[in-house]
């Protein structure tokens, strides 16, 4: 049976203020180790609020998130935060990598943060990470000298840095051109065919068939639920042999 790596249950955020608003409302959710989940939704209708929950950078007013096994609810705001640095990584549409930083040192960041590598090692790895992302050549640029598409693969690096078992990222190719919009989908598909779990809100239908499922929100709920081309595919065949079968 498929391992769940992150699961919702009855997931509430609501905003108090004069007016009430309901940006979640009531999202159940498990996502499988492996898996490539892709949420889409009209602008407004609670994405991007939803990935803040499941990424643990907020926390729901109903429900709870489960990161691989572990309720997330009653933990305390630094117990949140080492769960978010060892088994989350993110990317947003912007990359927020740090100007003064050079791309090797961004990559490093969450290690240092982490607190558990040598100097040698962490150097190590960001270069390794920055080389599988077809960045060896960039690795002492700061952000300013690389292009959109490059600056958002340094994000990824940074984002696998700590080996997390999970990934969200919020309409990671948002701001890019075609080409590295591709690139970077596909790097993200990568991730999750290498056994981490991959979440991403996307405008774009035709990446979030490429994932392998897709649910679609409407006013912070899930209203449909489809299953992406490779698993439709790969369905089709199964149905096929079964049905080849004398
Ligand atoms: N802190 C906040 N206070 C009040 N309303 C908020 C807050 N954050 C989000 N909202 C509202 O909650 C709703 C959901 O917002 P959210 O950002 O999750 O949408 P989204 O689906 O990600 O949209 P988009 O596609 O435009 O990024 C929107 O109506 C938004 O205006
Ligand atoms: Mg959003």
């Amino acid at each position: 049976m498929s391992e769940v790596a992150l699961q919702a249950t009855g997931l509430v955020r609501r905003i108090e203020g004069d007016v009430s608003h309901i940006l979640v409302n009531g999202i159940d959710l498990s996502v499988n180790k492996g898996e490539f989940l892709a949420i889409t939704g009209p602008s407004g209708s609670g994405k991007s609020s939803l990935l803040y929950l499941l990424g643990l950078l907020d926390a729901p007013n109903e429900g709870d998130v489960i990161i691989c096994g572990q309720p997330t609810s009653k933990l305390s705001e630094s117990e949140r935060a080492d769960v978010r640095l060892t088994r989350l990584g993110f990317v947003f549409q912007f990359h927020f990598l740090l100007p003064e930083f050079t791309s090797l040192d961004n990559v490093i960041l969450p290690m240092r943060a982490a607190g558990k590598m040598s100097e040698k090692d962490m150097r190590e790895r960001g270069l390794e990470l920055l080389a599988s992302l077809g960045l060896k050549e960039h690795a002492s640029k700061r952000p300013n000298q690389l292009s959109g598409g490059q600056r958002q693969r340094v994000a990824i690096a940074r984002a696998l840095s700590n080996r997390p078992e999970i990934i969200v990222a919020d309409e990671p190719t948002g701001a890019l051109d075609t080409a590295s919009t591709e690139q970077v989908f596909s790097i993200l598909r990568e991730i999750a065919d290498n056994g981490r779990t991959v979440v991403v809100v996307t405008h774009d239908p035709a990446l979030a068939a490429r994932a392998d499922r897709r649910v679609h929100i409407v006013d912070g709920k899930i209203h449909e639920t489809f299953v992406g081309e490779r698993k439709a595919a790969e369905a089709a065949v199964t149905a096929d042999v079964t049905t080849a079968e004398p």
